[in-house]
């Protein structure tokens, strides 16, 4: 037996018991005739002792000489500790060490294994297996595991199956490129690495399974952020014989069930909102609704005065910033500035402070009296203290400004707080949207959503009006799962196709296996996936899903521990036929 106990576990209770211990060195302290040793593991510290009246010299010169990392299997008693330490539930304890066996000696590690590391990023994904030694990095993988078991017991207990789907398939055209992989067997043929599951889990429909999840890999190639990574996890889920409301009603179940569970959070119905709502309150698909600010349109109010910029512009709009109506000419200055940066793209900004006694300030003064100002202060819902900042332009391009804006104040305001959780149901999606670049429309969720009832003959005359039935849950601002009620009729599936661009040859090519399957009783059916990452790092109180992966890829999408990707054997290219082509 390695270990009668683990590192975290004892206590007063256990004194003068017999115990064996395993671990890693944390530190040791010699203070000459005593040398004590903090020994961790997975479930935390304890305490050992080596002194000259109860150690043998032996034993005293062996633990003088451990280093940091070392790993031990130790022997001993347990003793009470003379100074207590409040500070970690091993605290009151010591184990006097009778034998020490030295498993392993380590080298000394790049980077403190500690709360507080001096190691950096990059140096810490290098050795990211001592990064996951540290409480922080150690904790989220926990978490995340115990989020994947709720999700699993609750997706059981409502009656799912998880079933396995390919990981070597055909391109699913979900809007990323995909990751190919070579045929040996199949020469001049590739593979393509799923970016979802969600062919496969629709020919389950077809197939009978009714209630389908899977906690499943993904990979999208696509530029990554701190909320995407090139392989990500999906909890991927479809439903037969359900509408749009079914969907809701289920997932909306197991996101309660997950806030109730893991954060001891209750929530009442979640709100729902339509795209267009979303995009004209908050100027953004995925709002974070736990705080105010929404937008207030202006058009009504502040154009045909002698304001050139607004009377030229589609959309003025603005927010009412809380209490900041008190900020300095210096600090409005470098918030004009912050708009005006290449990542938001705003030609200028303009301000009213709303001052304490009921009067405004504004840097407009030139064109609009105080009755004016007023009427902005009702649209924005501004009170006194407040200041109103307000952008004009092109309608897309404005609100999507004012959108960073506005996250950007909450950020600085503190108002986006990390242990309230404000979930939120955006409904009714366009069907398409406009690639600008090549005038050509995509689909915005993927080509087997279906439009809302009585939209297909809009599909023909104005396309982007179209509205389709998909959903997105939003959660503190962030995208954490998305889906549809699909299309199950095979020549819906074809008209949509050849309105994506497709023609039937193409369309056959690629997904002659669905339109196939869809005459032989394809039920009705819909689906959802959420993004295990993102949903574990916003419960976890981050956005950065990287904390929450063992073994992240970097932001060139490299794995820098084992140096992937990478070229591959000469040998290895012979046998698929490849030849490489590229200039260095
Ligand atoms: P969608 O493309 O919206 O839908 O993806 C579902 C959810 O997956 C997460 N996600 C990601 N997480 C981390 N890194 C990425 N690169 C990444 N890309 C997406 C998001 C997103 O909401 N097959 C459909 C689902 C369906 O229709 O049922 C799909 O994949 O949280």
């Amino acid at each position: 037996m390695y270990r009668s106990h683990s590192c975290g576990e004892l206590r007063e209770s256990h004194i003068n018991n017999e115990v064996t211990l395993a671990g890693w060195v944390q530190k040791t302290r010699d203070k000459g005739f005593v040398v004590w040793v903090d020994l961790r593991d997975r479930y935390g510290i304890t305490q050992l002792i080596f002194d000259e009246e109860r150690s043998s010299k032996e034993l005293l010169e062996q633990a003088r000489n451990l280093g940091r990392e070392f790993v031990l299997q130790v022997k001993g008693k347990v003793i009470e500790r003379t100074s207590k330490n409040s500070n970690i539930p091993t605290g009151d304890i010591e184990v006097l060490v009778q034998e020490l066996n030295l498993l392993n000696p380590s080298k000394t590690p790049p980077f403190t294994i500690e709360d507080q590391t001096d190691g950096g990023e990059d140096l810490r994904m290098k050795y990211r297996y001592l990064d996951i030694r540290r409480n922080p990095v150690k904790e989220n993988l926990i978490f995340r595991s115990k989020v994947t078991m709720e999700v699993r017991n609750y997706l059981s207990k409502e009656g799912f199956i998880e079933i396995e789907t390919p990981y070597l398939i055909k391109s699913t055209p979900e809007g990323a490129r995909d990751f190919v992989v070579p045929s040996r067997m199949n020469q001049g043929q590739f593979y393509a690495l799923p970016q979802s599951p969600q062919t496969f889990k629709q020919l389950l429909m077809v197939g009978g399974m009714d209630k389908y999840f899977q906690i499943v890999k993904c990979f999208r190639d696509e530029d990554l952020r701190a909320d995407r990574q090139p392989e990500f996890t999906q909890i991927d889920c479809e439903m037969a014989f359900v509408g749009q409301e079914d969907i809701l009603n289920a997932f909306e179940g197991l996101t309660r069930h997950l806030l109730k569970e893991i954060k001891g959070v209750e929530t009442v119905a979640f709100p729902r909102m339509t795209f267009d709502e979303a995009m004209a309150k908050y100027g953004n698909d995925k709002p974070d609704i736990r705080f105010g600010m929404e937008f207030g349109e202006l058009n009504a109010v502040a154009q045909h005065k002698d304001f050139k910029v607004f009377n030229a512009a589609d959309l003025v709009v603005g927010i009412a910033v809380p209490g900041v109506a008190s900020y300095s000419r210096k600090e409005l200055d470098a918030l004009v500035d912050w708009v005006r940066r290449p990542q938001v793209g705003a030609k200028g900004m303009v301000y009213v402070k709303c001052n304490e006694d009921g009067t405004f300030k504004s840097s407009v003064d030139k064109f609009y009296g105080q009755l004016d100002l007023a009427n902005w202060a009702k649209a924005t819902a501004a009170k006194p203290g407040d200041l109103i900042c307000v952008l004009s332009g092109d309608t897309d391009q404005t609100r999507t400004q004012l959108s960073a804006l506005r996250m950007e104040m909450a950020e600085r305001l503190g108002l986006r707080k990390k242990d309230v959780f404000a979930p939120l149901w955006v409904v009714d999606f366009p069907l398409l949207e406009l690639d600008e670049e090549t005038g050509r429309y995509h689909a915005m969720h993927h080509p087997f959503t279906s439009p809302k009832p009585g939209q297909m003959e809009l599909l023909e005359t104005d396309p982007g009006k179209v509205k389709a039935n998909a959903y997105d849950l939003v959660l503190n601002g962030n995208e954490i799962g998305g889906g549809s009620i699909r299309i199950h009729d095979k020549d819906i599936q074809s008209t949509m196709f050849k309105h994506l661009g497709f023609s039937p040859e193409e369309a056959k090519a690629q997904f002659g296996f669905l339109m196939d399957a869809f005459q032989y009783g394809a039920p009705p059916h819909g689906g959802i996936a959420f993004g295990l990452d993102r949903l574990v790092s916003i419960l976890g109180g981050q956005e950065t899903i990287r904390d929450f992966i063992a073994f992240p890829k970097n932001n060139s999408g490299r794995d820098v521990m084992i140096d992937a990707p990478s070229p591959i054997d000469e040998d290895q290219l012979k046998e698929l036929n490849l030849k490489l082509d590229i200039q260095s």
